[in-house]
């Protein structure tokens, strides 16, 4: 096996071997997770405590799904409802947790960097889920896992990830793990909502021409939590010139499949039919491999944790 990280904090610092690891094994928890009873024992009497200081659905339910149904006892933090209000800092709500002894911790935060950072402070594996406009690995890989399904491959595809780069933590993990996999990635979007440098890919303000021969067209949520100023003329404009619709994916290939990593905003980013069209909609594929790639993350980060407390307690004994 071929997956040696302690914690799972970005796409950045994965190997493409551990990359392809982690899909195969999330390949064998699709197949557990269209059983009638989805059970294995791969956490089994571990805790998995997951933190939210930011509002979602899929990841959270997702971490909590996958947990669950790998054995372990899983605890959902309310940060709404937790001294947090109290004005208790991030890292003092980690280190009062992890004097609990956790296992595995799930932490999404609106600041990037604040999931590393915590990390360093506790002692058992973190795997960041979201973290300011950084990073959304397991985003990436469910995607990825997607990709990989629909188009038979997850290499020489031509990709356009469109809308929102600049604020887009999900765009920055794809790219990363895309161009890891040596695809070939363009960027589409508005100037205002486009990264100075743009990453190092192909940059295209014109929609059809950025969609042109496309195998994989990647719509992004405009991130409006993260704007703080007038970065799109208005919803209307920006559907007009951004937002998928039957005529800008006429100049994809004619198999290209359609991917949005949710919540969607239909009528701005992407016309609902072309979500709801399951000949190229992807969708709602996304969400199922999502559990998957969470089950397949939390049991290789559980492998290691062991093996490490394994190593430790040898030594220990040794030493005594
Ligand atoms: N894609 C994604 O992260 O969705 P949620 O915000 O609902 O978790």
């Amino acid at each position: 096996m071929t997956f040696r990280q302690r914690h799972l904090l970005g796409i950045e610092p994965l190997a493409p071997a551990e990359i392809v690891t982690l899909l195969d094994l999330a390949e064998r928890y699709v197949e557990l997770n269209r059983r009638t009873v989805k059970r294995a024992d791969a956490l089994e009497g571990l805790t998995q405590v997951n933190m939210f200081f930011e509002p979602s659905t899929r990841t959270q339910a997702s971490f909590e799904l996958a947990g669950k149904r790998l054995g372990a006892d899983v605890m959902n933090m309310a940060v709404a409802q937790s001294s947090v209000t109290k004005g208790e800092t991030l890292i003092d709500t980690a280190l009062t947790l992890n004097a609990m002894r956790p296992d595995l911790l799930v932490v999404r935060h609106p600041e990037s960097g604040a999931v590393s950072l915590l990390a360093s402070k506790v002692d058992c594996a973190v795997v960041n889920a979201g973290d300011g406009r950084h990073e959304h690995p397991t985003q990436a890989l469910l995607d990825a896992l997607t990709i990989r399904r629909a188009k038979g491959r997850l290499q020489r595809l031509t990709i356009a990830i469109c809308g929102d780069i600049a604020h887009s933590r999900v765009a920055r993990s794809n790219l990363i793990l895309l161009g890891k996999m040596e695809n070939r990635i363009r960027l589409v979007g508005p100037a205002t909502l486009m990264p100075a440098d743009g990453f190092g890919c192909e940059v295209f303000e014109d929609m059809a021409a950025g969609l042109e021969g496309a195998d994989v067209v990647m719509m992004l949520r405009l991130q409006k939590e993260r704007m703080d100023g007038g970065f799109i003329p208005s919803a209307r404009e920006y559907f007009h010139r951004w937002g998928l619709d039957a005529e800008k994916l006429a100049r994809a290939k004619p198999d290209a499949i359609v991917m949005h990593p949710g919540p969607m905003n239909r009528g701005v980013e992407i016309d609902g039919t072309i979500a709801d069209d399951i000949r190229r909609s992807v969708i709602q594929d996304q969400v199922e491999m999502g559990v998957a790639v969470r089950m397949a993350a939390l049991d290789l980060l559980a492998r290691n944790l062991r093996a490490e407390r394994g190593a430790r307690a040898t030594e220990e004994g040794i030493r005594v």
